[in-house]
This record gives structure tokens, sequence and C-alpha cells, in this order.
């Protein structure tokens, strides 16, 4: 489908301002922003306009009921500096994956894909110039229709923020495994990219970092005994030789990266095994020397690597060193800023001139 985007320009960058050695992380934001009102039935007007805040209704039944999904996705550039997404098509299928669970109307991936590819080449000078940084890419959905009762909303926005990100080193993490609260339970919206899965996640967040640990390892809601994910990430474990990942089981988030890295670990010739795993696996695993690394996958990382876990009062040791993470995160990024070939066509360039 052809669409036009409407593009109105800010009059001067903010660009010339930010020191993109000390980029404050999701604080800046690039000059525009890409926007679309759903109505009767039927998305309207997309364009790309300053970026600036938006006149709510306090009734928006975003606020009250919680109809509101994103995603996030990072623009890099290539060797011949032109801008490249990861994979976008991958964000648009899960955006519509998360609308269908959150009984809100499907954003059509064609524009979506063209809305981002639009932004980015209008913000490209933002992208920051330092090894392993990008620019952060938010599109999201919420309901603003104002109205007090339950049910689907029928005006929707659809936005796409942009916001620089500098450098990210990767420290060992430490995760706490929660056996008290949950993050998601199959059925449920873990599933989808929810923002109130988010809000749900913050308090156990907060207390596992005054215990001194950097995420929560979420376990299942039943037995408390299966891993799912962690914060931000999907996780993966090396026990003997072979990877093992937690399968889809319904509550787990779908990761891009995730998948990309099954993807790559198999092309590599790691044998990979998507399958339910309990944290008793990896405490004897841990026992008898078979845990040989893990790590967390996701957008905003890309690989963290895990060095411990503390599961009720003891702490299970998983590694001091991630090799097979570390060549990975390698070629991840290689391939993402041209300098690796890309085997599965993840890529998709962007004209430096479309805007
Ligand atoms: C809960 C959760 N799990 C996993 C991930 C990793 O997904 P992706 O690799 O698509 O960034 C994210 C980040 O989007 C997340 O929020």
């Amino acid at each position: 489908m052809e669409h036009t985007i409407k593009i109105t320009k800010i009059n001067k960058s903010k660009v010339d301002d930010l020191d993109f050695d000390n980029i404050p992380l999701g604080r800046t934001f690039t000059d525009h922003m890409f926007i679309c009102d759903y109505e009767n039935g039927q998305w309207n007007n997309p364009r790309i306009e300053p970026l600036e805040r938006i006149p709510t209704h306090p009734a928006a039944m975003a606020l009250h009921y919680g109809q509101a999904i994103f995603e996030g996705m990072k623009a890099t550039v290539d060797v011949d500096g032109s801008p490249m997404l990861f994979r976008p098509e991958k964000n648009a299928i899960r955006l519509n994956f998360s609308a269908d669970r959150m009984g809100m109307p499907h954003f059509p991936e064609d524009l979506f894909v063209e809305g981002l590819k639009q932004l980015v080449a209008m913000e490209q000078a933002w992208i920051p110039p330092q090894e392993g940084s990008a620019l952060y890419l938010r599109p999201f959905m919420y309901a603003d229709e104002p109205f007090i009762g339950m049910r689907a909303a029928t005006s929707y926005k659809f936005i796409i923020m942009a916001s620089p990100a500098g450098t990210f080193f990767s420290n060992r993490i430490k995760l706490y495994a929660e056996t008290k609260y949950i993050r998601a339970v199959d059925g449920g919206t873990g599933e989808a990219k929810a923002a109130g899965n988010y809000a749900a996640a913050i308090r156990p967040t907060e207390l596992a970092k005054a215990k001194g640990y950097d995420q929560v390892l979420w376990l299942d809601a039943v037995e408390h005994r299966y891993i799912q994910e962690v914060g931000t990430m999907n996780i993966f474990f090396k026990i003997d030789g072979e990877f093992i990942t937690p399968q889809r089981d319904g509550a787990i988030l779908d990761g891009i990266t995730r998948m990309s890295v099954i993807d790559l670990l198999r092309h590599k010739g790691f044998e990979v095994t998507e399958r339910a795993i309990t944290i008793d696996e990896i405490i004897e695993a841990s026992n008898n020397g078979t845990l040989e690394e893990a790590f967390g996958t996701g957008t905003a990382v890309g690989i963290a690597y895990i060095q411990d876990i503390g599961y009720k009062d003891q702490v299970i040791h998983v590694s001091d060193e991630s090799p097979v993470g570390l060549d990975i995160n390698d070629t991840l990024n290689g391939i993402k800023t041209g300098q690796i070939e890309d085997p599965f066509n993840w890529m998709v360039k962007i004209e430096k001139e479309l805007a």
C-alpha cells in the first residue's frame, strides 16, 4: 500500500547541542516524531512533525484501563554511512500480536516500516558515531479516547520516537530469581509487549536491586521453578556444550534478539534447544561443573553476561567468562554496523536522502 507521510520540519535542529560522549540515556529525544491517529475504524493522517507534548484528556482510556503497547529497536550505520534497521518487520508483526491481545487495532506493517525509515532518514545526524552506540526507536500505541467504562477504546495514537543511546558496556550481571512475585502466566499478557507488564515488574525489580542484584529472573507463576526470562531480556544457558533457552510458553516475550541468537548459534555449529528448564537444573549444573555460561538477550543491551543467580538463600555461580556470548555479541554488532557479512539478510538499509 502507498502511504503519503506529511512532513513538517523543525526550524533548527537541537542535535548541535548534544554531547555525543555524554548522552543522558533515555532522556534525550530527537527533533521529530512520527504520528498517526486511529478514528472511525481506520488509521489517518500519518505525519512526521516536531516532537512535542501531546494534549491528553484526563479520561484518556490508556491512563485508566492500560491499553498501551510498545516496541523497541535500534538504527545503526553501515560502513558507507547509510542508516540501517535490524529486522524491523519483526517489530511490526510483534506490535500487532500485542495489539490483538490488548483489543487494539492493527497498525499497517508497511506503514510501520515506512514511518521508521522516513523518521530515521530525517534524524540520521542523531545516530551516535561511537562504536556500540545507536539510535533507539520507540514505536508505541495507546488508547486516547476520553471515556470512563471498560471496553476497547475507539480512538488510538501510534507514535514513533527516537532517542540516541550511547555505548553500553555490558558488565557481568547478577540476577535474583523471584519466588514471590510473578511477571506473567499463560493466558495473561506476558507474550504481549504491553505497558502493564512493565508496571507489574517495577516493584520486584526495585526489591532485587536493594538486595544487590541487577535484574529479576522471572520464574513461572504456578510452581515458581521454570525459568522464563529476565527484566527486558530473554535468557540462554550453555550446559555441557548445549545451549538451552526457555521455550515460548505463552508468557515470555518472543524476543527478536532471542530468535536471531538462536539462528546465529546454530549457524556457528552449536546445538540449541528450546525447552522448559527449571532453576533446580541450573543449580545442579552449577554444582557439577557443567554450567558453562549464561546470558540475556535484548535490544537494549544486546548480550548481557550472567555471573550469579540469587535464589532463596543461596547464590548460584554461573561463570566468570562467556566466550560464546562475547563472540555472538561481536557478530551481532558486526552485522548491525556492516562490518560482518549479514548471512540472514536481517539488515534493512535506509536511503540517506530519503527525507
Ligand atoms: C520482557 C522482555 N523480554 C525480552 C525482551 C527482548 O526482546 P528483543 O530482543 O526483541 O528486544 C524484551 C525487550 O524488548 C522485554 O521487554
